[in-house]
């Protein structure tokens, strides 16, 4: 079965970036010019993705008019010949039907937030996305080659990194064994461990392959690290029947979510557009001499 509906959890606190995220969700911050939940939409897309599944919070509002036209705006452009912006705003609408909000009335946990879209996925694999979890690339996106790997594998698969030692304690942490290029069978993983007790340096970053059995064990709402309910554990319950399967993407990430992420997102996206490009280089090249 092909992978085509994706989950976007949207509905964390976002407590890092207050006061910013008080009534927007942190995913609409933009990255030079684009809302950061654009971007993954638009892997998700590349990735053959067809169904679209904001699992939504507060902000909601924002996220929605984002993705619905906005016929006073495009009247306008069109009024001021603006013919480029117009069918730029014009692309960002997904075919209606395709995209499906549902809430979740309280922050319990991404593992909450992803069994909230159970009734919606129903019997079939799915992808998840983290939009604050941003991938610089050359060529195929991260969520892309996942997709390639589930067809093969046919088992859930997580994109997993490289991090420091000392910064286990924030990541899902793989105790796995290597297989193949890039590729690690996993035989067990913790939540946030303290760097002494991580049984490897191998983070579980965004992005996710998953099969249906995973709301069995979303279902039962363990409590884990910091009293929410997390993906990693019912992760755990389900390598007991099935095997998952942690890919070592190529590419640089940046955790959106965290305030020196996000601004270097910004910079490293910044430099892929030639309209700014130089003169951001001038600026930095500035601040750095008075340093
Ligand atoms: P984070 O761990 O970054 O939490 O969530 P957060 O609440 O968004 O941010 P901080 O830590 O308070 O600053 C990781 C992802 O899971 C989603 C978030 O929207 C984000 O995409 N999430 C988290 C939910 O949708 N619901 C939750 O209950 C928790």
């Amino acid at each position: 079965m092909k992978v085509k509906k994706a989950v976007f959890p949207v509905a964390g606190l976002g407590t890092r970036f207050l006061p910013a995220t008080k009534a927007m969700a942190k995913e609409m911050l933009p990255v030079v010019d684009k809302p950061i939940i654009q971007y993954a939409v638009e892997e998700a897309y590349e990735a053959g993705i067809e169904h679209i599944i904001f699992v939504t919070g507060r902000g909601k509002k924002a996220l929605e008019d984002h993705f619905d036209r906005s016929f006073e705006l495009e009247l306008t452009l069109k009024d001021k010949k603006k013919d480029d912006l117009l069918e730029m705003v014009q692309k960002l609408v997904p075919e209606t039907g395709t995209i499906i909000y549902t809430r979740q009335n309280q922050p319990l946990g991404l593992g909450h937030a992803i069994w909230c879209a159970r009734d919606i996925i129903g019997d079939e694999p799915f992808a998840v996305l983290l939009a604050d979890d941003m991938i610089q690339t050359q060529g195929e996106s991260v969520l892309a080659r996942m997709v390639n790997k589930f067809d093969r594998l046919r088992a859930s698969v997580a994109a997993v990194m490289e991090v420091e030692k000392d910064q286990t304690d924030k990541y899902g942490i793989l105790d796995a064994d290597h297989t193949e290029d890039r590729l690690y069978r996993i035989n067990d993983m913790i939540e946030k461990p303290h760097p002494d007790q991580a049984p490897s340096n191998l983070a579980i970053i965004g992005r996710y392959i998953l099969t249906p059995r995973i709301f069995e064990y979303l279902g039962r709402k363990t409590k884990g690290a910091g009293g929410e309910i997390q993906l990693t554990d019912a992760m755990k319950m389900l390598l007991k029947e099935q095997p998952i399967f942690g890919y070592q993407f190529r590419g640089r990430r940046f955790d959106c979510g965290d305030k020196a992420g996000f601004q270097m997102a910004n910079l490293a996206f910044a430099m892929e557009r030639p309209d700014i490009r130089e003169r951001l280089l001038k600026f930095i090249q500035e601040i750095k001499s008075e340093a």
